[in-house]
């Protein structure tokens, strides 16, 4: 089981990051095959609004964009993480799902994934406003439904984990009892 592990954050180390670290903890322990990268790590290029990759076709644009796809072609499972910002994922979450289409076939309902993998998705957000502000101003809703658009058009089980009241942006981490949960889900994955 091959499991691909994808930070849409700028911060290493940081709450998004250690959540993910902590899903794909749990794939390790349980025998399965980790890749962890950063979209910050990769050159992409915003959408240029052509469509070609809403014809089945490859994005015709010249950067690192294909070889994240490459990577998501042979994931069995993916977790996803991006920090809220402004109640919705980062621009370099959208940039890269802007290019994807081409990862999904054009059907009545749009873009959606035939293909049996990845058979499960983790999507991970973190925020600044404690809970319930987080989920009452919509921002881990905001952040979640942006992903979802994108994630749930594949054929795979989606889970969701989130991290609200990151408050300080030097010292906040996610809890204990939630790195646990993100361990026991990767292990079920
Ligand atoms: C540009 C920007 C926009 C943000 N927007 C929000 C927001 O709308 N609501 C919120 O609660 N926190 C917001 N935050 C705070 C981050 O979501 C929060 O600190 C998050 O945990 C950072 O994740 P990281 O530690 O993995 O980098 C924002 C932070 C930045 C830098």
């Amino acid at each position: 089981m091959k499991c691909l592990g994808i930070l849409a954050g700028p911060r290493k180390g940081h709450a998004t990051d250690r959540l993910i670290e902590a899903v794909l903890e749990g794939v390790k322990q349980s025998g399965g095959e980790v890749e962890k990268i950063s979209l910050y790590d990769y050159n992409i290029k915003p959408c240029a609004g052509c469509s070609a990759c809403q014809m089945n076709k490859k994005c015709p644009i010249e950067d690192d964009h294909h070889i994240i796809l490459e990577k998501m072609e042979e994931a069995d499972s993916i977790v996803f993480g991006s920090p809220a910002y402004w109640s919705n994922v980062t621009s370099e979450a959208k940039k890269f799902m802007d290019r994807s289409a081409s990862f999904f076939e054009m059907t009545a309902f749009g873009p959606r994934r035939k293909k049996k993998k990845p058979s499960k998705i983790v999507l991970i957000t973190t925020c600044g406003a404690p809970f319930p502000f987080s989920h009452l101003m919509g921002i881990i809703p905001g952040a979640v439904g942006a992903m979802k658009v994108f994630f749930g058009r594949m054929n795979a089980k989606v889970h969701v984990i989130y991290a609200a009241g990151m408050m300080d942006p030097a010292k906040s981490l996610p809890s204990e009892k939630l790195m646990r949960k993100a361990r026991d889900l990767g292990k079920s994955l």
